[in-house]
């Protein structure tokens, strides 16, 4: 028998909450969700640079089940890149997961596949585990070429891997034109691609396909988080604006409770 799978709620917070709303965001959370929560479901906060001293400080002191991390890293180990912030520096801070490849990263700051494929190196070499972000724009999805493009995005990210450095990565699919738009995906168009994506993954390694963890991001709120997490090869959600509101992310981590009054 395989593991089943650990759910993993992450809160993208991208250029919001300053380092003081930071600490009464994380504390909020961190009161208001039980072991049992936390048991249940991996939480990982994703602030800004600025805040993360800040959030390792209260997260450590307080020994809080959180998990944080960073939104982007520096392919370069150190030297003359003004303005970039290193896996080194990440590490250091305690961060444990990094994104890679946000969809908002590739289109503002030009981020192609290579960079991408640089940054999961870059986590891994200072043991962070890189959130890797891949999705289609509208145009792509309306020529139904969104699989074939997603998986291009994942094989050139992972490059030669190996086993072992596959089985370290998670992978979130956020179609671009569901991100912050109020569009969200049905749970059956995130499926097709989180299972192609599970797919991939296991040509390559099947115990790697069974252990990696697929997460799922396009404005996720409480409303939707239940049918999305009930699909197979989905194994959390990248949470952009609802994170930012305490009682909508920890609505989201108890999603098991929302798909129970569901049925009732
Ligand atoms: P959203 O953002 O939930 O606001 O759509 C998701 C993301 O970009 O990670």
């Amino acid at each position: 028998m395989t593991e089943p799978r650990r759910p993993l709620m992450a809160g993208n917070w991208k250029m919001n909450v300053n380092h003081f709303e930071a600490i009464a965001l994380v504390q909020k959370l961190a009161f208001a969700l039980s072991d049992k929560d936390l048991e249940a479901v991996d939480v990982l906060v994703l602030p800004p640079f600025t805040d993360l001293r800040s959030v390792q400080t209260l997260i450590d002191g307080d020994r809080y089940r959180i998990a944080y991390g960073a939104q982007d890293i520096s392919v370069h180990e150190s030297g003359a890149y003004t303005g970039e912030i290193s896996g080194s520096m990440l590490a250091k801070l305690g961060c444990s997961y990094v994104l890679a490849g946000h969809s908002e990263r590739r289109e503002h700051h030009a981020e192609v596949d290579e960079i991408v494929a640089a940054k999961v190196r870059s986590a891994q070499r200072h043991s962070m585990i890189p959130i890797l972000c891949v999705g289609e724009r509208l145009e792509i999805r309306r020529e139904a070429r969104h699989v074939e493009y997603v998986l291009g995005q994942v094989e050139a990210a992972l490059g030669d891997l190996s086993t072992e450095a596959l089985s370290a990565i998670v992978f979130a699919y956020e179609p671009v034109w569901a991100i912050g738009t109020g569009e969200v995906a049905t749970p059956e168009d995130a499926q097709e691609v989180c299972g192609a994506i599970r797919g991939l993954v296991s040509q390559r390694s099947e115990s790697a396909g069974e252990s990696v963890r697929i997460l799922y991001g396009g404005s996720v709120k409480m409303s939707s988080v239940a049918g999305i997490m009930a699909q197979p090869d989905i194994d959390g959600c990248l949470v952009g604006g609802a994170s930012l509101d305490p009682d909508e992310f920890i609505g989201i981590v108890r999603y098991r409770l929302l798909a129970q009054a569901d049925q009732v």
